[in-house]
């Protein structure tokens, strides 16, 4: 039975540190709370919360996770942490926090709760995960997307009173808005009296496109705009048909915006 019970016993340690080895490889931080102490402090860390942080484990251990946070830490973020420990509620935030160096990052951290029977007492359990890269490529792609809806609809002053939209690419809903909201801001300054919308490198749109133009003119109508459609294809002028009428507006087209000028002028 003793030798049983040794036996069983070194298996456990082995075991543990099987799994502890294993814990260190994994490409996260992941740290264990105890509750039951003064500020719920780290009882253990694994090798990546060390990579990650910057820290050794005596500058780790027996102390509070939120020394990781800084002047750039938002209180929502550390709010949402202490909602979901309350209610006892897995946590999934994404935090500002810093190294032991000073530099920023931001983690996506998980907290979890797990119940260990031999202890008789739960424990906390963090993972923590860099996701700045990420977040850096978000806030690009956020400027990007900003900085071509800017170029999507380029106004260009021809003359005394009159303006051109070269239209690029694809017309979707969004763009449409877009559009809608600069044509109105530039006619506003402006008081062009004649918008001519150049549609002649349009090569793909949606249904609603055609609404869009109906709208576009009653809008323009109304701030004393005439709109000027050019370089409208056969195909688009087909698919136009069940929703407006072009030739019922007060709507001038033509093919090209040369021929437009001439007849405007
Ligand atoms: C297991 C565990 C891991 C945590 N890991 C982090 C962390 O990596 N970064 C962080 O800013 N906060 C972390 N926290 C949150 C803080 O320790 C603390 O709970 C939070 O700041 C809210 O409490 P407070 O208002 O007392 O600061 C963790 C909490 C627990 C329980």
């Amino acid at each position: 039975m003793d030798h049983h019970y040794t036996f069983s016993k070194l298996e456990e340690i082995q075991q543990n540190e099987f799994i502890k080895a294993a814990i260190d490889r994994v490409g996260a931080g992941v740290v264990i709370t105890d509750p039951e102490q003064e500020d719920n402090p780290m009882i253990y860390c694994n090798q990546g919360f060390k990579d990650l942080t910057g820290y050794e484990s005596e500058e780790i251990l027996g102390r509070n996770c939120r020394f990781l946070q800084g002047d750039d830490t938002t209180q929502v973020a550390v709010e949402k942490i202490r909602k979901g420990m309350a209610q006892d509620e897995t946590v999934t935030v994404e935090i500002k926090n810093y190294k032991k160096d000073g530099s920023p990052f931001w983690n996506e951290l998980q907290i979890f709760s797990v119940f260990i029977e031999q202890m008789g007492q739960k424990y906390f359990v963090g993972v923590q995960k860099d996701v700045t890269k990420r977040r850096e490529q978000e806030e690009l792609i956020g400027h990007y997307l900003s900085e071509v809806k800017r170029l999507s609809t380029p106004i260009v002053p021809l003359e005394e009173g009159i303006s051109v939209l070269p239209l690029v690419g694809t017309l979707d809903d969004e763009r449409l808005q877009q559009m809608l909201e600069s044509v109105s801001h530039h006619v506003k300054e402006s008081k062009d009296d004649f918008l001519i919308m150049d549609m002649s490198a349009v090569h793909s749109y949606n249904e609603g496109v055609h609404m869009g133009i109906y709208q576009m003119n009653q809008l323009l109508d109304l701030m004393g705009t005439t709109l000027v459609i050019t370089g409208i294809k056969p195909s688009f002028a087909i698919q136009s048909t069940p929703y407006a009428d072009f030739s019922d507006l007060s709507l001038l087209t033509y093919a090209s915006v040369k021929q437009a000028l001439y007849s405007i002028r």
